[in-house]
C-alpha cells in the first residue's frame, strides 16, 4: 500500500465538492504507512475488516479540519441490520447516561451496579443476551413511570429515542462489548468491495469510497481542475496555499506524471513535516499559556512565528 500513496493520494484529491471524512481518514492512515509518522493510529477500518460506518451525508457538511485529525464522528444513527458498534454508539451513551452512578467511580456508584464490566451488568441482569427483553436496563429506559426510569429524571440525563432504540437492538444483537481501538490489531488484510460502476474506481481505495457512495445513492463528484487540485493538495499536506511559481510550474506542466511529482515535492517539503507536527502539537494540548492571569514569559513564540510567517 505504502508505495501507492501518490497515486491513492492523487486520485483522493481529484474530485470536486468537498472532501469527505473517508477521504481524509484514508489518507491520514496511508501518510502513516507511508511515512512511519503516527498521524492516526487506526486505519480507517473496524475490527471485522468493514469500512467505517461513516454517516457520509451528514459528515461532508463539516469542515475539513474539523475531520483531519478528529475522533471518529461517533454516529447514533444505525441502518437496519447493521451491527451496532459498541465503541462508537453504545459506549458514548452510557458513559454519559449512566456511569455516573453506573460506572468505575465507587464512590457514586448506585446499587452497587458497574455498566461498564459487561459480566457485573450481565449477572445483574441489566443487559440479558439471552432473553434481550428482559433485561432489567431496558425495561427502566423504556419505563414511563417516574420512579423506576433510568437515568432518573432529576439526574437530567435523560436518552433520546434513538439512543434507547439503539441499546435496545444492542442488546438484541448480544449487548457485546469491545476493546478500545488502540489495543486491537488492525486486520492484515480487507477485500476490495464490488461496486456498480466499474469504470470509476482508479485503485483499490476507490473502490471503498465508492462502494459507500453506492449505498447513500450518492454519484462520485466530477474530477477537480487543475489549479483547484494543486491548492486542495497543497492545503491537505502542508496546511498552506500553493505559490504563484509552483502554480505556473503545475499548470505548465503537461506530463502524465504532474500530480505524482506535486505529491512528491510536498511529502519531501519540510512544510509537511511541520503541518503535521501543528497537529500533533494540537492533540497534545500544547499552549504556550497557563490559561489563567499567571501567564508571564512563555516560550511558544517559535511555534506561533511558523504560523505568523505562514499568514
Ligand atoms: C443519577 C444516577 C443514575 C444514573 C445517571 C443512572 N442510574 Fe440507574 N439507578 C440509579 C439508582 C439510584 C438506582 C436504584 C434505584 C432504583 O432501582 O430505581 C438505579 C437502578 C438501576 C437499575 C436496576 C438495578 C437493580 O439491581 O435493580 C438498572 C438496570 C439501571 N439503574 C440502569 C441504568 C442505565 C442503563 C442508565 C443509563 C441509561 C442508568 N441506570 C443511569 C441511579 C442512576
Amino acid at each position: 500500500m505504502g508505495s501507492s500513496i501518490r497515486g491513492v493520494l492523487e486520485s483522493m484529491l481529484r474530485l470536486q465538492g468537498p472532501i469527505h471524512n473517508l477521504h481524509v481518514r484514508i489518507i491520514t492512515w496511508l501518510i502513516e504507512d507511508h511515512k512511519g509518522h503516527k498521524i492516526c493510529s487506526r486505519p480507517p477500518l473496524t475490527s471485522e475488516g468493514k469500512i467505517l460506518d461513516l454517516q457520509l451525508v451528514r459528515i461532508r457538511r463539516l469542515k475539513l479540519h474539523h475531520l483531519t485529525f478528529g475522533l471518529l464522528a461517533a454516529t447514533q444513527l444505525s441502518h437496519a441490520g447493521d451491527k451496532v458498534s459498541y465503541s462508537r454508539q453504545i459506549l458514548p451513551i452510557l458513559s454519559d447516561k449512566c456511569f455516573y452512578c453506573h460506572g468505575p467511580d465507587k464512590n457514586h456508584r448506585k446499587e452497587d451496579l458497574r455498566l461498564d464490566i459487561r459480566e457485573e451488568a450481565v449477572k445483574a441482569g441489566a443487559w440479558d443476551p439471552k432473553s434481550p427483553a428482559k433485561s432489567e436496563a431496558l425495561i427502566r429506559i423504556f419505563s414511563k413511570d417516574s420512579d423506576e426510569i433510568m437515568p432518573p429524571p432529576d439526574s437530567h440525563r435523560e436518552l433520546t429515542e434513538t439512543q434507547k432504540n439503539l441499546i435496545r437492538e444492542w442488546i438484541n444483537q448480544g449487548a457485546e462489548y469491545e476493546k478500545h481501538w488502540a489495543f486491537v490489531t488492525p486486520p492484515q488484510q480487507v477485500p476490495v468491495p464490488a461496486t456498480k460502476d466499474r469504470s470509476w474506481a482508479v485503485n483499490p481505495i476507490d473502490s471503498f469510497i465508492l462502494a459507500r457512495l453506492e449505498k447513500e445513492n450518492l454519484t462520485p463528484s466530477k474530477p477537480a481542475p487543475s489549479e483547484r487540485w494543486l491548492r486542495r493538495t497543497t492545503f491537505t499536506l502542508t496546511g498552506l496555499p500553493p505559490s504563484q511559481p509552483e502554480i505556473d510550474a503545475f499548470l505548465a506542466d503537461k506530463s502524465p506524471a504532474a500530480r505524482e511529482a506535486v505529491v512528491d515535492r510536498l511529502l519531501a517539503s519540510p512544510r509537511f513535516g511541520e503541518h503535521m507536527a501543528t497537529s500533533w502539537l494540537d492533540l497534545a494540548r500544547y499552549a504556550d499559556s497557563f490559561g489563567y492571569q499567571a501567564d508571564i514569559q512563555t516560550d511558544a513564540w517559535p511555534y506561533r512565528g511558523l504560523g505568523d510567517q505562514v499568514a
